[in-house]
């Protein structure tokens, strides 16, 4: 017998966990969903009444929350009791890469996961459909049931697995639009009930059906190609730079051809963000486990490229500024990992400062939503320097006119709109001269910029 959902609790309030519930919420008004996660403050500040000042940023996301928040639509801390009263739970905590033991550096953690379906196993005492949100190493739903199945209460658990493809920036759009929904799972009744829910909004003819398995690894094959095509054009952006030709004239010509589609062709600095780089590296350590060297290497070098673009995007600053950069002053637009998102996590941007920083640059950084605190962490967090020498060498403003003042050099990093419409001219006359400007987003106008009399340079040109 199918069971209409009526009480949904997510765990874990983040960029997925946020931005998926609140859509759901406003399409289903008839499903009561509480976002419930450990971090006191992040509920909080989800609970903010100025909604403005959710702990995420995405465009669209204030308004639906605002819309929802209060009817049917609720964040908290109380995990226990928002379990218990669920019929469906979705699982949407993070999945960092392992940073310490076997697999470190390259294996998912997963203890967040566990401690889940350790917490769900101890309170449920009705059946429940468990569905894995985030992205996870495939046949972690074994892991998950066998916790689940264990606990001898008698209660019934389906696991789904429905990874989420939402991009950041985009989420809000990504989520009421989506290519495709993918449901994973053994139980029909429990697909059934999942499926219903989307058909809310989505049509059916997009809402897809595999094994359990294919569903866990669709995810993961799709953000390596993805990432792959982000380092196939990266690799060929330094080959344009040697031989004359241009990269995004490439990537025009290529695009057309309706076998590669012209998206995700954008030559830039590297790519980041809290998904590519953890779940190529995750691929690679599934692969190995099977003994699929061969497999392995071939994604590997999908990290391997982008690492490079990273470093040799520094390495041209370095050696276009005569060779050093110690004790000059480098402006940084942007930091996080892509536009119209708060989030830094893996932004390429980091790594830039940080090659940068082990020259004696000194770095002032301006980005128009990532808070100041954010930017020391993410350096601190290498721990390549103290927390002090970050102190010393970094400054970071809010005005972007205070980053540029005498300033050697600007590398822009993340392609916020705003930095095309500065007054470019008044920016070269607060520089050093000669004024350099470094497009690792290939964001401005060459022809602009030069006539402004700037040395420009923008990747794969
Ligand atoms: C990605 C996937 O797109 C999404 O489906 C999945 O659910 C999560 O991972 P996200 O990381 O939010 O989403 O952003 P995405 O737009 O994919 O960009 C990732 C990185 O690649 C960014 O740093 C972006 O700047 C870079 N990128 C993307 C390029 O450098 N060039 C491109 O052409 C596209
Ligand atoms: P993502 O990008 O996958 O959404 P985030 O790190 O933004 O990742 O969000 C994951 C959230 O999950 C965090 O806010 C974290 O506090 C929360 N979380 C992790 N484990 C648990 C748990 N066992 N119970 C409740 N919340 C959790």
């Amino acid at each position: 017998m199918n069971k209409k959902i009526e009480k949904i609790c997510c765990i874990g309030a983040g960029y997925v966990g946020g931005p998926t519930m609140s859509v759901i919420a406003q399409q289903c008004p008839d499903i009561q969903i509480t976002v419930v996660d450990m971090n006191e403050s992040r509920i909080a500040a989800w609970n903010n009444s100025n909604v403005d000042l959710l702990p995420i940023f995405e465009p669209g996301l204030a308004d639906i929350v605002a819309e929802a928040r209060g009817r049917n639509l609720f964040f908290s801390t109380d995990i226990e009791k928002a379990i218990d009263e669920a019929d469906m739970i979705f699982i949407s905590v993070n999945t960092p890469t392992k940073n310490y033991g076997k697999g470190k550096g390259k294996a998912a953690d997963l203890k967040y996961i566990e401690l889940c379906a350790r917490q769900i196993a101890e309170i449920a005492t009705s059946d429940k459909i468990v569905v894995e949100k985030s992205t996870l190493p495939v046949r972690t739903a074994a892991a998950l049931k066998n916790i689940l199945d264990n606990t001898g209460n008698g209660v019934n658990f389906h696991i789904l697995s429905n990874p989420e493809f939402l991009a950041e920036g985009t989420a809000v759009q990504d989520l009421l639009h989506p290519d495709r929904v993918l449901i994973g799972g053994e139980d029909a009744n429990a697909i059934t009930a999942l499926a219903a829910i989307y058909e809310n909004w989505v049509s059916k003819d997009r809402i897809i059906t595999t094994n359990l398995w294919s569903s866990e690894l669709s995810k993961l094959t799709a953000n390596a190609f993805l990432a792959q095509r982000v380092s196939s054009i990266n690799s060929i952006s330094e080959l344009c730079e040697k031989t004359g030709a241009n990269v995004d004239e490439v990537a025009r010509a290529i695009g057309m051809d309706s076998r590669i589609g012209s998206k995700f062709l954008k030559a830039s600095v590297g790519f980041g963000g809290s998904c590519f780089q953890k779940d190529i590296l995750n691929l690679v350590y599934i692969a190995r486990s099977y003994n699929l060297h061969e497999v392995a290497d071939y994604w590997e070098q999908v990290i391997l490229m982008n690492d490079h673009q990273k470093h040799r995007f520094a390495d041209h600053i370095i050696q276009t500024l005569y060779n050093t950069v110690s004790g000059k002053k480098i402006a940084c637009y942007g930091w996080a990992f892509k536009k119209d998102t708060n989030d830094t996590r893996e932004s390429a941007a980091i790594y830039v400062a940080d090659y940068l920083l082990n020259e004696e640059a000194e770095l002032v950084i301006y980005d128009p939503k990532v808070p100041v605190e954010k930017i020391y962490a993410d350096l601190d967090y290498l721990h390549t320097r103290t927390p002090e020498e970050n102190r010393r060498l970094v400054t970071v403003v809010t005005d972007p006119m205070e980053a540029v003042k005498h300033a050697h050099a600007i590398a822009i990093l993340t392609e916020w709109d705003e930095f095309k419409t500065y007054d470019w001219t008044l920016i070269k006359e607060l520089m050093k001269k000669p004024a350099f400007v470094f497009d690792g987003r290939k964001l401005l106008n060459r022809r602009v910029l030069e006539g402004i009399g700037f040395k420009y340079y923008a990747i794969g040109e």
